[in-house]
């Protein structure tokens, strides 16, 4: 067989290994996925579609009244300026992403990101050929502005951010969002902004995009999508709007890679739109589950939880275990019954083990039993 190249053999695969399905008395911690069915209106409209012979090759960027939806949507909810000629409905928010990679920069560039950071965009940057450059993050898991300003070099051509993140639930504030604008303004630097969490906050002060800040719009690539706040992760369907130009190339990316989503999902991804009651409900639940799992962590000898403000997830800290996390997480696995992703395998997580507080409030509270006895 002629070789596979050589990119591909280190390519970070993320979680996978500690995604596996564990047999059914296992407590599961680690899926980053909404405990919740789609609702009924957002399948309905689909079965409709397709009964409607909704089959046929569409709009590449997606149907024009989707995207004009989006747009409105965008524009009121973050202050965007989007159109719906800037908007682009993409294979879940991964591939948005991607695209916002593959149109901002060249192979050999280099993209700065807060760590920790999620897995993918390590995966996704090793795919383009463009260098990941790891900045730091406070106590809290926010930017620290000064490791982003001496990590740019001439090769620095963006800064990835995710707000709320994924692994540490950080919710950067609006001045730390604004100090990152006016350096990539001072640096000419595109910002990719990761903002599917975007719904999910729980803290007092607001999502900002960058994208809404004086200098922000015109280099800003805004990836949002449906998976996370309205519960439908299998459907593949995120968004990536941008500067026209940057969407231009984007469009092309999509038309040369995919053509379009699923013509029969974007009637479904319209209904979904209007379904903020819920939305809200679920954002009930979360910061219920939230609660209850910061409450159960503070009893849990070895383990320490810095406030999650937003998605849902939580780093949990358990150096003071003594266990390296791979152990923790292993240990857990085998001797507590609970499933939880070692921080190691994020740059910069060594320490931590995360969390996702979507799973069911039972669950939740079985595995903080299960983790007091084992560690107890
Ligand atoms: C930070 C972050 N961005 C993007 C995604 C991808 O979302 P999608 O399911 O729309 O591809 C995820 C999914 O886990 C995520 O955690």
């Amino acid at each position: 067989m002629p070789e596979v190249p050589e990119r591909f053999s280190n390519l970070a695969i993320g979680f996978t290994p500690y995604l596996v399905k564990p047999s059914e008395d296992v407590i599961r911690w680690t899926v980053g996925e909404p405990g919740f069915d789609t609702p009924r209106p957002v399948v309905d409209a689909a079965i409709e579609a397709l009964e409607a012979g909704q089959t046929k090759y569409t709009r590449g960027p997606g149907s024009m009244e989707l995207c004009t939806q989006i747009s409105e949507q965008l524009n009121r909810m973050w202050d965007l300026e989007t159109t719906p000629e800037t908007v682009m409905v993409t294979p879940g928010a991964k591939q948005a992403l991607l695209y916002a990679m593959m149109v901002t920069m060249e192979a050999g560039d280099e993209l700065l990101v807060p760590a920790p950071a999620w897995p993918t965009y390590e995966g996704q940057t090793a795919l383009l050929g463009i260098n990941i450059v790891f900045t730091e993050t406070n106590d809290l898991f926010h930017p620290m502005i000064e490791s982003m300003r001496s990590s740019i070099t001439d090769k620095t051509k963006a800064i990835l951010l995710n707000s709320p993140n994924n692994p540490t639930g950080a919710v950067y504030t609006p001045e730390e969002i604004q100090a990152i604008v006016a350096l990539a303004v001072e640096h000419d630097l595109w910002i990719i902004s990761d903002e599917i969490y975007a719904r999910l906050l729980w803290v007092d002060w607001p999502h900002i995009s960058p994208a809404s800040i004086p200098g922000g719009a015109e280099r800003t690539m805004v990836v949002t999508g449906f998976s996370k706040s309205f519960a439908m992760t299998g459907w593949r369907l995120g968004v990536l709007t941008g500067p026209k130009e940057a969407m231009k190339a984007a469009f092309a990316c999509q038309a040369n890679a995919n053509s379009h989503v699923p013509t029969f999902l974007m009637p479904a991804a319209s209904v979904a739109l209007t379904q903020d009651e819920a939305v809200d409900e679920f954002c009930i639940q979360y910061n219920r589950r939230r609660n209850i799992l910061m409450e159960g962590i503070a009893s849990i000898p070895g383990m320490e939880l810095v406030e999650p403000e937003g998605a849902f997830y939580a780093f949990i800290d358990i150096t003071s275990s003594g266990m390296t996390s791979i152990e923790f997480a292993d240990r857990a696995l085998d001797e507590a019954r609970v499933q939880l992703i070692p921080g190691s395998l994020i740059e910069g997580g060594e320490g931590f083990v995360r969390v996702s507080y979507a799973t069911d409030e039972a669950d939740i509270r079985e595995g903080i039993a299960r983790l007091k006895a084992w560690l107890s």
